[in-house]
């Protein structure tokens, strides 16, 4: 097989699909604007999900990207093989362009004949299909062709789950497995959720390496989604043509194509090694972490666990922080801190002396600053934010110790439930508190609270990530495009009441209100706060239209529109003018740069109120604003005449 970098790997992908009409798209942040559904963005398709649903995206029908994303759910299973929080997906999108005929070739021919890929060692997952939804047939007659075009038989089977292998190629599963949407099988899915069936590709390390002898999975009959370790998932083609209803499924207006791969799991595949952390990204990170434990990585399943983590948690925190989320109690900066405490934590267990993680994130940003740049421009204050929390953290631990401490000198016995106390508190894993308590000669009492505690405070969390789903945009679009709308209002308001120098910070908005950062030296006064709010009301009041054109990114400067040159959307863009072109520049209350979508007429919005202008960080101002319920049933802006 070849040898390639990760870098390599990424760019020949993005090469495949370009030479093959595609538009080559930067990565959006790892952190959503104007999605409520989401903190993080955990897929490739996230920020493309309006285009899916129909919106037209200003560089066409045939998209691909490398985007970075990060799930949290992840956080507790990382320390195996193959998870990690943070990851790059590949991903091309026909957006109501090709479909199944042209992705599945296209897929073969990138992993076997691009990257060189062992055909043999490749095998495939189509929908089984159910009462609703038709088995894909199509899919598999395409995996067939393919097949056969190298002399492999494409053998498909039914049933992998119960019989094992049965010598397929191609393997049905059913909607748990083979479908996808945001929020997984059909049955889970709300209202307007698009998704549709799915074709995942494996690759086999080798049923010589025995992986499944050591796993839980060892008496089982073997196939590629029992998790045992031989078979590693690197691609997943979703054929997403359906939405759901109030009452079953309905055919979206166009069929589209969402390939997500996770370009580390390709990279481990071509390396031909199961263990993700041996590939190339992670090598300056591992022998950094050897040096400064004086351990080798491998030795030992505890030592080999810890690396992981403190590979995987650094390089995440490293990212958020530089896409603007750094450690904080709340929001995504709750999770930036949660991956730097659980990485100094496993470094402490490992003997890594202190302050490290700075030394870690540059080594990640030397890594990577040629792919994402943005990275390598913010090293040194991405470097100032970690070595602060390290510092921060190491005195809460010493604290906690001191708790700790105290406590057992004044009590002969600890609570299990005491214990997950100093666990969720200062960080303390169960076996330091553990061994603390047995050096000093003291009893544990009712270990088993420990868990009971973990569980109701993991039940808490999950209720709050539902919460997070359930509230989001499917059920609330309507709000979440007025906000958005109303978000364009104030930053034109705050320009004309405070000055051009005024620019977009960030943004997040949720069904019930918005929040807007942005650049200015001191507090508004409340005069000023009236008078952007009076200026805001009166363009919802005046009722004007709305409509977007495109254009390149120097033509929507020359004709003075606002917003984010950040290239996200490449060289064309789409500009949204906020009143009346035709009755003279003067009746334009904002023209700005952005992806959409919005409501077609300011009179669909409700009163905006501001409640809150306060500091965010250094010269930087953040206001949150709620706007009454306008009119229930709203249209989206389209294209001007
Ligand atoms: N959306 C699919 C996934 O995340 C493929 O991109 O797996």
């Amino acid at each position: 097989m070849k040898r390639m970098s990760t870098d390599q790997i990424r760019q020949a992908y993005l090469d495949f699909f370009k030479e093959r009409g595609h538009a080559v798209i930067p990565s959006a942040s790892l952190l959503p604007d104007n999605d409520p559904t989401t903190l993080f963005t955990g897929s490739g398709m996230q920020p493309m999900l309006p285009y899916l649903l129909g919106e037209k995206h200003p560089l066409g029908n045939r998209i691909a990207d490398s985007q970075k994303s990060f799930r949290s759910v992840d956080i507790e299973e990382v320390g195996d093989n193959r998870h990690t929080t943070f990851f790059e997906m590949l991903g091309n999108w026909s957006l109501g362009d090709y479909f199944k005929k042209e992705q599945i070739p296209w897929m073969f021919e990138f992993l076997t004949k691009t990257i060189g890929l062992d055909p043999k060692r490749i095998y495939v997952t189509v929908f089984r299909g159910n009462d609703v939804i038709p088995r894909d047939m199509e899919s598999v007659d395409a995996w067939k062709t393919v097949s056969a075009s190298t002399g492999i038989d494409g053998k498909d089977v039914d049933f992998p789950e119960k019989n094992g292998m049965q010598d397929g190629r191609i393997f049905y599963y059913d909607e748990k497995k083979n479908w996808w949407s945001r929020a997984g099988e059909p049955a889970k899915m709300p209202a307007g959720e698009p998704g549709g069936p799915d074709s995942e590709m494996f690759w086999d390390f080798g049923a010589e390496r025995k992986l499944h002898e050591r796993s839980e999975w060892k008496d089982q009959p073997c196939h590629v989604n029992c998790d045992c370790g031989r078979f590693l998932e690197i691609g997943n083609n979703v054929f997403m043509e359906y939405k759901k209803t109030a009452n079953g499924f309905e055919k979206l207006a166009q069929q589209n194509v969402d390939f997500g791969g996770g370009l580390e799991r390709i990279a481990a595949a071509l390396n031909d090694d199961p263990d993700v952390f041996f590939i190339d990204v992670f090598t300056p990170v591992r022998e950094l972490l050897q040096s400064l434990s004086g351990k080798t990585y491998g030795s030992d399943e505890e030592t080999m666990r810890a690396f992981r983590v403190i590979m995987d948690h650094l390089r995440a925190a490293t990212f958020l922080i530089a896409d603007g989320a750094p450690p904080s109690n709340r929001d995504q900066g709750y999770f930036t801190r949660r991956l730097i405490r659980r990485a100094v934590r496993f470094a402490n267990a490992i003997g890594i002396p202190t302050n490290f993680t700075s030394t870690i994130a540059k080594a990640y940003i030397a890594e990577y600053g040629k792919a994402y740049p943005a990275l390598a421009s913010q090293a040194e204050s991405i470097a100032l934010v970690l070595d602060q929390e390290e510092v921060q953290f190491r005195q809460t631990l010493q604290k906690g110790e001191k708790e700790l401490s105290d406590f057992l000198s004044q009590h002969d016995t600890i609570d299990g439930g005491k214990i997950f106390y100093f666990y969720e508190t200062y960080g303390f894993p169960r076996e330091l508190t553990e061994e603390i308590v047995a050096r000093q000669g003291k009893h544990i009492m009712h270990p088993e609270h420990f868990e009971k505690a973990k569980a109701s405070h993991a039940d808490l969390s999950r209720t709050a990530a539902a919460g997070k789903f359930a509230g989001g945009l499917a059920d609330h679009s309507a709000e979440t495009t007025k906000l958005h709308t109303a978000t364009h209002l104030l930053n034109a308001a705050l320009r004309k009441v405070l000055g051009p120098h005024v620019q977009q910070k960030g943004s997040n908005i949720t069904a019930e209100r918005l929040r807007f950062d942005f650049n200015h030296p001191e507090k508004m006064t409340a005069e000023q706060i009236e008078e952007v709010e009076r200026l805001v009301n009166e363009a919802i009041t005046a009722d004007l239209p709305i409509a977007y054109h495109l254009t390149t990114v120097d033509g929507a400067k020359t004709e003075g529109a606002i917003g984010v040159f950040d290239e996200r959307y490449g060289s064309e863009v789409k500009v949204y003018v906020v009143g009346d072109p035709a009755s003279g520049s003067g009746q334009i209350f904002s023209k700005e740069i952005c992806g959409g979508p919005h409501v077609a007429r300011t009179g669909m919005l409700g009163r905006l109120t501001i409640q809150k202008e306060e500091s965010c960080a250094a010269g930087v101002r953040r206001i949150k604003a709620v706007v009454e319920d306008g009119p229930a049933d709203i249209e989206t802006a389209g294209e001007s005449a």
